[in-house]
């Protein structure tokens, strides 16, 4: 029987101000393998493969399903197996790379009846939010947008938009385990008119300074309001080794996602002392921690 296998790259959504609104997809993949069958057999080697072995209720599994149902067509089960390569500390897009996996793997199977819009809007129906799901889908740098938040049916505008081809990504992953629901949970509902404005001024430069490729704005455009001083109580030594990123020549650094994961932006010249020194500030903490060095993936998910 046909067998499918798609990677699905990791994402760091926000870049500071573009709360749930920006995502960058990186060049680090999870790959899903699916063949249908009639119960699940998964299979999973890499980070957490003791944890996701013999698990029908995984995300992937929901998405393969969620397209068969979508172009009604029955799915009983599938024999799945799992690479993973994408760190799971978080921040970094795993249930993402599990979402859009599952729906690329499902879709591809069929004939690919559906577009990738059609895609987004599943994936993000699975997710909750658009900004780990839409660079997934379609590589780079990702702005994304429902057209009327007041009517859940409206469908989610994406924009590609060009990243400076210059700068290399460099992320520290500690090892804390934060959870995205948790880690909204702890936002405030209710922001000033003062905090409204700080990111939306600071989200609009930061997508002008990539189109004009002005590197100079990235450090005051990656500034946030909303939630990454709030999350910071879950990162120990957060506000330094951020400080230490753009000591050791970074031009933008940012929680990556709802975090743990930190993610700077700078001139390859300058990567590897970004790298250690933000894994010197975690040390300090007696936090263990790994950088990783890591292209923008172009494209999203792709077949293999
Ligand atoms: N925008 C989401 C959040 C991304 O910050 O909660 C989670 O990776």
């Amino acid at each position: 029987m046909k067998m499918v296998q798609v990677m699905a790259p990791a994402t760091s959504a926000n870049l500071g101000p573009g709360f749930d609104f920006l995502g960058l997809a990186l060049d680090l993949y999870d790959t899903v393998t699916f063949t249908p069958a009639t119960d699940w057999r998964v299979t999973a080697e890499g980070y957490g493969a003791a944890e996701l072995t013999g698990r029908a209720d995984l995300l992937v599994c929901q998405a393969l399903k969620r397209v068969f149902q979508e172009v009604g067509q029955p799915l009983n089960g599938g024999i799945v197996h799992l690479d993973n390569r994408i760190p799971e500390a978080g921040g970094l897009g795993t249930s993402a790379a599990a979402i859009v996996g599952g729906l690329a793997a499902a879709n591809h199977y069929l004939g690919d009846p559906l577009t990738k819009d059609d895609l987004l809007a599943l994936a993000v129906e699975l997710e909750g939010h658009p900004d780990n799901v839409a660079p997934a889908i379609f590589g780079g740098l990702v702005g994304v947008v429902q057209e009327a938040v007041t009517n859940e049916n409206t469908p989610y505008l994406s924009m590609g938009i060009p990243f400076p081809a210059e700068l290399q990504v460099v992320i520290a992953v500690p090892e804390l385990r934060v959870v995205t629901a948790q880690a909204r949970q702890i936002l405030p509902q209710q922001v000033s008119l003062e905090q409204a404005v700080f990111n939306l001024a600071r989200t609009g430069l930061l997508v002008g300074a990539c189109y004009a490729q002005r590197l100079d704005l990235f450090r005051t455009a990656m500034e946030d309001a909303l939630h990454q001083n709030q999350r910071a109580v879950l990162i120990p030594g957060f506000h330094q080794v951020i400080k230490t990123a753009y000591q050791q020549g970074a031009i933008g650094a940012a929680l990556s996602g709802s975090g743990p994961t930190i993610i700077a932006f700078t001139p390859a010249a300058n990567h590897q002392a970004v790298g250690e020194g933000m894994v010197s500030v975690f040390a300090q903490q007696g936090i263990k921690v790994q950088w990783l060095s890591v292209a923008v993936n172009q494209g999203g998910f792709r077949f293999l």
